[in-house]
């Protein structure tokens, strides 16, 4: 798709008009606003949850409280603070995705997703002709379990990439480590309920992000609405430019395994990312799930004569790992009880 046509990095510097096929016809979701608002979101601070915290019980419960409320109701996500990545590393993985995406296409495409792939640099996979394209530029990368990484698909250039990302790789596993346990715990469930389900092996995937500033942000999506799938995703924001929205009306998805394994109480956001006329906006996104073919559902405890099972268990055949998915096993789809 992106060496037929102009990429959008390259009409982005041209300043051109985006072509028919970046056009959105008809947004469910409102117009495509210039300046969208971003929250405010709920905050929880992590730091209660680690091991060496000497967080009064009080506290505690109150950063329970808040997961809870912002897991279950619009929304279905919130802002993390006390995770123990240093600014400094959050800085330095920023810069080197926009020091890759600022590289010369010829460079880039060095590490091109190929058809079908999930790995590689690309556009959003076109899976249909009338599929309206997203304005932006991928890299994704699967950094969990680290034998199955594919460092051909690493970039080379800038010279610090690859070990940035395996730094900051490491402190997300850890961040979502201590995450699982305390959704689990804000359910009164045993900490390790979401962990065990997820496997010693659990996948992670990294996407980066990128937006280059687009002529009319009125007409396109960076990316189209859509409800994450993944176990848990981890999502670092641009420092500066805003872009993300998300819709607070309570859709959910029947496909975020967290949804499944809480039996429908927790929610995955609809959203989406809108684009604007004069900064380049990056974000980098990690998606976590279980290891394929691993078992999951509802955990026992969530079901009751109050709440009847909602989900069959079922055989996570992954979102992240395109051998499944290429083979049309996306079971999660019909597990509804
Ligand atoms: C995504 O949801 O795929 C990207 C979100 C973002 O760029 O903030
Ligand atoms: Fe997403």
């Amino acid at each position: 798709d992106i060496e037929a046509k102009k990429s959008v990095d390259q009409m982005s510097r041209s300043g051109e008009e985006p072509p028919p096929e970046y056009i959105v016809k008809d947004s469910k979701f409102g117009s495509i606003e210039t300046s969208p608002p971003l929250g405010p979101f709920p905050v929880v601070d992590l730091t209660v949850f680690s091991h060496s915290s000497s967080s009064s019980s009080q506290d505690l419960e109150q950063e329970l409280a808040k997961l809870r409320s912002s897991l279950s109701s619009a929304g279905g996500c919130f802002q993390a603070i006390g995770h123990g990545i240093s600014n400094s590393l959050l800085d330095k993985i920023r810069e080197v995705s926009i020091e890759f995406f600022s590289l010369p296409v010829e460079e880039k495409q060095k590490y091109a997703r190929a058809v079908n792939e999930a790995e590689g640099y690309g556009s959003d996979m076109i899976v249909s002709d009338k599929q309206v394209h997203d304005w932006s530029h991928r890299l994704s990368l699967r950094v969990f379990p680290q034998h199955k990484r594919r460092f051909n698909l690493w970039p080379q250039i800038p010279q610090d990439f690859r070990e940035t990302l395996d730094e900051y790789a490491m402190k997300i596993k850890i961040v979502t480590e201590v995450l699982f346990k305390a959704i689990a715990k804000s359910l009164n469930l045993e900490e390790n309920s979401f962990l065990n389900q997820f496997g010693e092996q659990s996948l992670m995937q990294t996407r980066f992000n990128f937006y280059p500033p687009c002529s009319r942000p009125d007409l396109v999506h960076g990316v189209k609405p859509h409800t994450d799938r993944s176990g848990i995703t981890i999502l670092l924001q641009d420092k500066e430019v805003k872009g993300l929205q998300i819709v607070v009306d309570g859709i959910s998805s029947h496909y975020w395994h967290i949804h499944i394994m809480s039996n429908g109480i927790y929610k995955s956001p609809m959203h989406r990312v809108v684009t604007n006329t004069e900064k380049l906006r990056i974000s980098v996104a990690s998606f976590i799930e279980p290891y394929p073919f691993n078992e999951i559902g509802p955990v026992e405890r969530l079901i009751d004569e109050q709440r009847p099972r909602l989900y069959r268990n079922v055989k996570n055949y992954g979102i992240i790992n395109y051998e499944c998915y290429q083979k049309g096993l996306v079971a999660l789809e019909t597990v509804q009880v």
